[in-house]
């Protein structure tokens, strides 16, 4: 299976359009320690010929564009190299590229029911995509794998398996968190040629039994790295809620996830959706070098894994 990043950085961006963090200035300035990363999004596909979107991104017109393997074969006057696309959460960093995505072309959208709810009655997305093109939107059932399908409907050699890793609702949703089952899963995928076995998950509030019992025997994890500490966002002045209260295992410290993940028995390892005022972001800082030290790699737009 090829897996590539597409976009590394969390909600926002590096530069987001409004801050003057640190590492925003320094990204805004060519800084060569703190580079530009666009906001979250991976393309997998088991043969190099048809890909899936894990999360589309508000900046997928740029992430298609650096990755032209993705755009029309050649001599298509209109085509795609997209199959499907795969939601983790109705977050508008995830899902708004589906608006961009709106021209022709079938593709499937896989979610579970409750965002495909939120995407139709808070933020809808599903019925002003399907006023422009046919989008089967298909269900992502929790814990039960499921075969993707090319468009033709022949099996497209993964095997997808979500698994909640927490209960969050989008800002724009006002219902109950504590009711909301699936609407944030982290994704388990293996290619049924070759076993390879992925393990997506950008937004992981803890580490708790159900996502270690989903990167077992998993080849390459993309894990939620958002903030290094709990407090970052409040030091930041960004927000008055922790990196957990946002949904977001802080890096750092001794319910972080770096600690777990140096010790974790799967051969690569790699932190994905990370908030612009994350400080490994910068190559010439100590938190960059720790990371790296534990075995752990800070994964960067176009960075791309066979498995
Ligand atoms: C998140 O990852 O917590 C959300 O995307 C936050 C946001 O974009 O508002
Ligand atoms: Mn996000
Ligand atoms: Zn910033």
């Amino acid at each position: 299976m090829h897996v590539r990043i597409l976009g590394s950085a969390a909600g926002g961006g590096l530069p987001q359009w409004n801050c003057g963090c640190s590492n925003c200035r320094a990204a805004r300035d060519g800084s060569p320690y703190v580079r530009p990363r666009t906001q979250s999004s991976v393309a997998i596909s088991a043969e190099g010929k048809w890909w899936f979107l894990l999360n589309v991104s508000a900046d997928v017109r740029q992430q298609l564009f650096v990755n032209q393997q993705l755009g029309p074969a050649p001599g298509n006057m209109r085509g795609t190299s997209i199959a499907g696309c795969v939601l983790t959460d109705a977050e508008i960093d995830h899902t708004s590229g589906l608006l961009q995505l709106r021209e022709g072309c079938v593709f499937s959208i896989l979610s579970t029911p409750l965002v495909r709810r939120w995407l139709n009655d808070y933020f809808p997305i599903g019925p002003i995509v399907s006023a422009f093109s046919d989008r089967p939107w298909l269900e992502l059932p929790l814990e039960a794998s499921l075969e993707l399908t090319l468009p033709d409907g022949t099996p497209a050699g993964l095997e997808i398996t979500a698994f909640e890793t927490g209960r969050d609702v989008p800002r724009f949703v006002p219902e109950d968190p504590r009711k909301a089952v699936g609407s944030v899963v982290g994704l388990r995928i293996r290619d049924t040629a070759t076993g390879g076995t992925l393990v997506y998950a950008p937004g992981v509030p803890a580490i708790d039994s159900q996502l270690e019992h989903a990167v077992d025997g998993a080849d390459l994890l993309l894990l939620d790295g958002s903030f290094w500490s709990d407090e970052e966002p409040r030091q930041m002045g960004i927000t008055d809620r922790t990196s957990q209260a946002m949904g977001h295992v802080p890096v750092d410290g001794s319910h972080g996830s770096l600690e777990w993940l140096a010790k974790l028995p799967v051969p690569k390892r790699v932190y994905v959706h990370m908030n612009n005022t994350n400080p490994m972001l910068d190559e010439s800082g100590p938190e960059h070098a720790r990371v790296q030290e534990s075995g752990v790699q800070v994964g960067m737009d176009g960075d791309e894994f066979i498995v």
